[in-house]
């Protein structure tokens, strides 16, 4: 019988060690919007993203990167910072803003769940955009998986829930696995609630404040199911997350 496989639901992302990753492959989601974006700038020719915490270190490093290959970008309470080149909508990373830049981005939530988890033994960018992708990655790397939701603001969010649950469904069809109360309780969301994706995304939290702000787009955006083949992965020194695994992928979604 194979070895059956630790699967962890860290439902937000600032209750866990980060040195409980250190043996783990760990999937980072921030569906609205952070992660999503991050899929759609590296689709459309970014080579890498560096996801910082803060906005003046942001503007720092941007700066002192060469003029014409960096692209500053993100948000704060889902807004346009000043002075930056890009907010955080995915479908503004188009591939004549994109292609051979590094993209700069700092957000609420996303880009600081990303560094908590900089030191596990893997990192793979997660988002509805790309769910087969990175499901084949996990498929075929046989570490325990840690699936850190950023949330918001220290809240359980929704639309984050519904793809780890996604995944464990994934897993749980894949693999043989050992589940944990994270797990169990995105799983069952996904299950009630997964099959009708774009009003979920619509009633939770951040889906009501984007619409507020005129980002309804952004929420069918972050809807779609495997837009792009391609799973992110997290590189250090400096801290950036590169295309990763780029191709065609087995579609995994179950409709
Ligand atoms: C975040 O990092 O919290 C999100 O990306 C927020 C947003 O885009 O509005």
């Amino acid at each position: 019988m194979s070895k059956s496989r630790q699967v962890r639901v860290h439902l937000v992302c600032d209750t866990f060690r980060p040195e409980s990753l250190a043996d783990a492959v760990v999937v980072v989601i921030d569906v609205l919007r952070a992660t999503t974006t991050i899929v759609h700038a590296l689709a459309a020719g970014c080579v890498a993203v560096r996801p910082i915490t803060q906005v003046d270190e942001a503007r720092q490093i941007a700066g002192a990167m060469r003029a014409g290959h960096v692209l500053l970008a993100g948000e704060r309470d889902g807004r346009p910072l000043p002075g930056f080149d890009l907010g955080n909508s995915p479908k503004s990373f188009t591939a004549t803003r994109c292609k051979g830049q590094t993209l700069v981005l700092t957000t609420t939530n996303g880009t600081r769940a990303l560094v908590r988890c900089q030191h596990a033994a893997r990192v793979l960018v997660g988002a509805f955009v790309n769910f087969s992708a990175v499901c084949e990655q996990l498929r075929i790397d046989a570490r325990p998986i840690h699936i850190v939701c950023a949330g918001n603001d220290g809240a359980v969010a929704l639309e984050d829930t519904l793809l780890a649950g996604a995944f464990v469904d994934f897993l749980c069809e894949h693999a043989t696995v050992e589940l944990d109360d994270g797990a169990r309780v995105a799983w069952d969301c996904f299950e009630n609630q997964g099959r009708v994706l774009d009003g979920a995304l619509q009633i939770c939290a951040g889906g009501v404040l984007l619409t507020a702000l005129g980002y309804d787009d952004d929420i069918r955006a972050a809807a779609r199911v495997d837009v792009f083949a391609l799973a992110p992965e997290v590189r250090s020194d400096p801290l950036r997350i590169e295309p990763g695994t780029v191709g065609i992928t087995k579609q995994y979604w179950v409709k």
